[in-house]
């Protein structure tokens, strides 16, 4: 028995080295990829200097990866800055499929913002005590933790029971919105009431409160106010910190202070809601029905600190996030009338099904999804695209960029939401697609946890404003830019009027 189990090993380890000549004779080294060349310490960031880099400073990510792939083809290497990973851009989805699927699927690795990670692991260790939440943690922790929150989060029965919750918060956000329809600021600030709506929306599902975001005369300091800005900033910070040079890694830079600042203020912000919604029900006489409990009160019963540091990030995560989404579908609403016209005959028909409000919203997620990329670190070697891609690199899928090519979808740059229910002998299915290409969700065990959520807030919203009001664009096309996650530049030209 011994002798067979050693030759079986001896067998195992001789096709291990003989695949490994194989590939590394047919496989081109790591280094080989084409990208942009490093320097020491900086490593590729000179390329992006205006006038002088080869690459320039592009506005978006959309636009770098287009860049890129024009210059140097479907698999693009970019040296890391201070010590962060190297990252390898692949524009086959099958070459990224390959590498994603080998991958542990139990507890795929995708690195966090690294101060974010420092902030959690080390600075307010004992605060986390070894749960980090979805956002930071990897491997054992990370796969814990959503196994406990998955049904609470995921379940689509159970999201769906936020809906009434849903259509009080949209019917006061349209009412609001309607009373600043001629006000000016709304074409600076737009993004900020659509955030306080997107806001009220998940803490009434997080925490089964209102916080009061959609009162007139917010003030500033109000929490609520600075939960929406405590978001904002980290992106701002994190894109600062982790994506241009910094040194904070060897000594605290005033940026890497501020960031400090403000998760501190995220955190201690966001506590206060949860406790006192601990408290609400704490003090309850009773204990409420299923269907009526909050995400916190289904995660209580769980393990309590995992459900305050899931509350905490879905009052972080699900902010900018759907708000960004929601902005989106608006434009394309607004610059295609006869969409608009017929989604409000659907929407007003007696078809509740939402199919084509649905097919909106996925169309408008191809065309501008808030998080323009999706990344895992490989955790081991891989052989794709005739090149070897070593452990610990960023295997980074640009699907904005490849959504918007004429290869992957017929007419690709043009809103088309029939695409989404149109027949499979028609030339415009979407199916016809590698189901890799548009995934503004991530894909996998590890995409986005609040999927089902913001899915249900922006439909329950948009079929109560597209009910009722006409929205039209008055100016030049909307303009994206990438700080981490993808925002809108402004100002914003809607005009909202009463719909016949
Ligand atoms: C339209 C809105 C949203 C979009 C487009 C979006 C997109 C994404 C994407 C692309 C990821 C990365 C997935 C991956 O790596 O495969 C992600 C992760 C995540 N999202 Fe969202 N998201 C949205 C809304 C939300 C909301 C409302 C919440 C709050 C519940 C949320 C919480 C999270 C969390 C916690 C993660 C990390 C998941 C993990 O690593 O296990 N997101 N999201």
């Amino acid at each position: 028995m011994s002798g067979f189990i050693l030759k079986r090993r001896s067998y195992a380890v001789a096709s291990y080295f003989r695949w490994m000549r194989y590939s590394s004779t047919t496989n081109k080294p790591f280094e080989s990829i084409p990208g942009l060349s490093s320097l020491p310490v900086i490593g590729p960031i000179h390329h992006f200097l205006p006038g002088i880099g080869s690459v320039g400073p592009s506005a978006n990510f959309f636009e770098l990866s287009k860049i890129l792939f024009e210059k140097y083809g479907s698999v693009v290497k970019l040296d890391g800055i201070f010590a962060r990973a190297c990252l390898v851009i692949l524009y086959e989805p099958e070459h990224f499929d390959q590498v994603y699927r080998s991958e542990d699927l139990e507890a795929p690795s995708r690195p966090g913002f690294e101060t974010l990670v420092y902030y959690r692991t080390e600075l307010r260790k004992s605060t986390y005590d070894g749960v980090y939440g979805l956002t930071t943690a990897q491997g054992m922790q990370w796969r814990d933790f959503r196994t406990k929150v998955n049904p609470a989060l995921l379940k689509p029965k159970l999201i769906k029971l936020y809906t009434p919750s849903l259509e009080e918060i949209a019917e006061d956000m349209v009412a609001r919105l309607f009373r600043l329809k001629d006000d000016v600021a709304l074409q600076s600030n737009l993004d900020l009431e659509i955030t306080k709506w997107s806001l009220e929306s998940i803490a009434v599902i997080a925490l089964g409160t209102r916080l009061g975001c959609l009162e007139d005369n917010l003030t500033e300091d109000h929490p609520a106010r600075v939960l929406i800005k405590c978001a904002k900033d980290t992106t701002d910070l994190a894109l600062k910190l982790e994506f241009f040079p910094s040194l904070w890694k060897f000594y605290a830079t005033s940026n890497f202070k501020k960031m400090m600042k403000t998760l501190d203020l995220q955190w201690e912000t966001s506590v206060k809601f949860i406790e006192d919604a601990k408290r609400i029900i704490k003090d309850r006489a009773h204990e409420l029905p299923e269907e009526d409990k909050s995400v916190i009160e289904k995660l209580i019963a769980i393990d309590d600190k995992v459900a305050t540091v899931m509350a905490n990030e879905m009052l972080f995560a699900g902010i900018d996030t759907v708000a960004f989404t929601t902005i989106a579908l608006l434009y394309n609403l607004a610059i295609h009338p006869e969409i608009q016209d017929k989604l409000r005959e659907d929407i007003r028909s007696a078809d509740k099904s939402n199919r084509y409000l649905k097919a909106c919203l996925k169309e408008s997620l191809r065309l501008f999804p808030v998080i323009p990329a999706n990344l895992r670190r490989t955790t081991k070697d891989h052989f794709v695209a005739g090149y070897h891609i070593p452990k610990g690199v960023d295997v980074v899928a640009p699907h904005e960029f490849l959504s918007r090519m004429d290869k992957n979808y017929p007419r690709a740059t043009e809103f088309i939401p029939e695409r989404w229910v149109v027949e499979k002998s028609d030339p415009l299915y979407y199916g016809n697609c590698h189901p890799m290409v548009t995934l503004p969700f991530g894909f996998g065990v590890r995409s986005c946890i609040g999927r089902r959520i913001a899915e249900l807030e922006i439909e329950v919203f948009m079929k109560r404003f597209i009910r009722d009001v006409k929205v039209t664009w008055e100016g030049p096309p909307i303009q994206v830019t990438s700080k981490v996650i993808n925002n809108f530049k402004k100002p914003y030209y809607f005009k909202f009027e009463t719909a016949l």
